[in-house]
């Protein structure tokens, strides 16, 4: 649907995964008058959401407790977790699991109760879950909540920018909006509003190898970061240990819950591995089953490692994981009968734009959700299934706080149009196509599970050489969403260098052979990364 500058929104969403619909819908509920409007740059039932697999981690479960929960997650995040982050998502979680079910995602059952499964890093069996499509579930549910709401929805829109307003002696005020380009007829829009939610997923297609949607570019992250909000542990770069590995399948991801119910991860001569490198075997959390494996790959020169469940009744297989069993059979391969060929893949951005426990950035009025931001929970490794979970804790919070204050904050002014003087069209894409696959080409080879300081300079240099050459481009073309992706792309890989370059030690998700080891000495902190247009007029978290 088209949009009219004379129009201003109470709320603006960017982006229409978990955390994006949770916001939304949550302010409708309790301002059915708010006008809101969500952007999605594709259809809305594209991004990570749709393809989560294992389920939503809670304590609905009388044998576990929250404390449980609290610990594991202290545990599996290495030392930096911000605890009030950590104690407010996992206290959340049964409420967000009545939300979920009160808008329509039925959930396994077993007898009376949630079937509950189990993933790496939790203590006990605490997964709420839909079979093997748990996102699918909880996307479909909400999206069909929110067409059927007052909500204006504008797929295949990408957002470009924020905009802030404009104060006295050149300083930016609050966020009063955003401009997004139509996909689809090439024009870049204005969209005001009171009060704008960055929701657009992580960022993890900055490797060549991800198990996320083609959309998960990071444009929320460089977005927040170009209107002048810090961003923290960029380094904390998860790679998920078991993606289904064919020249076919498109990094197809093989559920934790796989291991969770008894698969054994083995070598390609079929001896089990992980307990040469942690008690907890294959249920050690992600970044160590990862490093196991990538230590396995190299050390033997094969191209994957295996995943072996067909040691379970059949039955049981294809009951637990339909999703996974039907993808695995296009490739010929039963995993009922026989392992699956797994390797691992960029699956998650721990870090993100800094926020408080309502979302809220350090530009007011700018709200971030979902994986784009950094609330804290997750410190140096994101433990499984936590990170639904705090799309939809986070998100119902902020909506309380856009809630009440939306009487307070005037309507957002009239936005000054694009400007477009002096651009043409481009007549050579092939730039911008070549430079997509080299910066995630390097990125995977420089700046991937295992890492140094050399191939991390090295990846610096590259990343500065692309950045000037795509801000020249940018400056001279009309944009089109390839380039807008790998503008971002290129800004967050700098802030993922830069960061991984300043952690002067390995710790969790981060692991670096010039410093293998945790710093025992200097107290364990937060990599935070502070734009040269920060204000301290409003800090999220100090
Ligand atoms: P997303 O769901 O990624 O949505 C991002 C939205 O932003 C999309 O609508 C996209 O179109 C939009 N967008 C992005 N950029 C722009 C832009 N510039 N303009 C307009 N719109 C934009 N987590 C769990 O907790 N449990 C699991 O079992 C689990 N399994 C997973 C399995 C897979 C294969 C993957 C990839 C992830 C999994 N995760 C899981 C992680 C989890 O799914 C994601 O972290 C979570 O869904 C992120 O939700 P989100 O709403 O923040 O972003
Ligand atoms: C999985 O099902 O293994 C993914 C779970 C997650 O990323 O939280």
């Amino acid at each position: 649907m088209g949009v009219t500058v004379k129009d201003p929104y109470d709320l603006l969403v960017i982006g229409s995964g978990a955390a994006g619909l949770s916001v939304a819908l949550g302010l409708l509920a309790l301002k059915p008058e708010a006008r809101v409007a969500v952007l999605s740059k594709n259809e809305l039932s594209e991004g990570s959401t749709r393809y989560a697999q294992g389920g939503i981690a809670a304590v609905v479960d009388a044998t576990d407790s929250t404390e449980a929960h609290i610990a594991d997650t202290l545990v599996a995040g290495a030392g930096i977790c911000v605890e009030p982050a950590v104690r407010a998502v996992v206290e959340g979680a049964p409420e967000a699991i009545r939300w979920l079910i009160a808008n329509g995602v039925v959930f396994d059952q077993e007898g009376e109760d949630l079937h509950l499964t189990r993933e790496g890093g939790h203590s006990h069996r605490r997964i709420v879950h839909s079979a093997d499509a748990t996102g699918k579930a909880v996307q479909t549910s909400l999206e069909a909540r929110i067409r059927e709401s007052s909500a204006d929805l504008f797929e295949f829109h990408n957002a470009v920018d924020l905009i802030r307003e404009k104060l006295p002696l050149g300083r930016q005020g609050r966020c009063i909006g955003a401009y997004a380009l139509d996909r689809r007829d090439g024009r870049v829009h204005r969209f005001p509003a009171r009060a704008v939610v960055l929701a657009t997923g992580g960022a993890s297609r900055v490797y060549l190898y991800s198990s996320n949607p083609d959309g998960s570019t990071g444009d929320g992250i460089a977005m927040a970061w170009r209107s002048g909000c810090r961003v923290a542990n960029m380094e904390f770069s998860q790679f998920h240990p078991t993606c289904l590995y064919h020249p076919r399948a498109k990094s197809f991801l093989v559920t934790e819950a796989v291991r969770g119910e008894g698969g054994r991860l083995l070598r390609p001569d079929g001896t089990r591995f992980m307990d040469d490198y942690d008690s907890r075997g294959e249920l050690a959390p992600r970044d160590i089953v990862a490093r196991a494996i990538d230590d396995v790959m190299k050390r033997l020169g094969c191209d994957c490692v295996y995943l072996d469940i067909s040691h379970k009744p059949a039955e049981f297989v294809t009951h637990h994981f339909p999703t996974v069993h039907a993808e695995a059979l296009k490739f010929g391969i039963d995993m009922t009968k026989e392992p699956l060929p797994v390797v691992p893949a960029a699956h998650y951005t721990c870090g993100g734009v800094l926020t408080d426990l309502a979302g809220r950035t350090d530009v007011e009025n700018l709200y971030a959700i979902g994986e784009v931001a950094f609330t804290g929970l997750h410190g140096a490794n994101r433990m499984a299934s936590n990170s639904l979970l705090e799309c939809l804790v986070i998100g119902a919070a902020a909506a309380r706080d856009i809630g009440a204050k939306l009487g307070q904050v005037p309507a957002a002014p009239e936005l000054a149009p694009w400007d477009e003087t002096g651009v043409t069209d481009s007549d050579e894409e092939v730039v911008v196509a070549h430079n997509w696959d080299e910066l995630r080409r390097f990125m995977w080879d420089y700046v991937g599970i295992v890492r140094s300081t050399k191939r991390l300079e090295r990846a610096r240099h590259r990343v500065k050489l692309l950045l000037g050459e795509i801000n020249d481009y940018y400056g001279s073309f009309r944009v089109t969403n390839d380039l807008l992706e790998l503008r971002n792309l290129s800004m967050v890989a700098d802030l993922i260098i830069r960061s991984a370059l300043a952690r002067r030690e390995s710790r969790g998700l981060h692991y670096t052979i010039d410093f293998p080891t945790l710093d025992t000495v200097a107290p364990p902190q937060n990599t935070i990364l502070v734009p040269k247009n920060f204000s301290v007029r409003r800090a999220a978290q100090s």
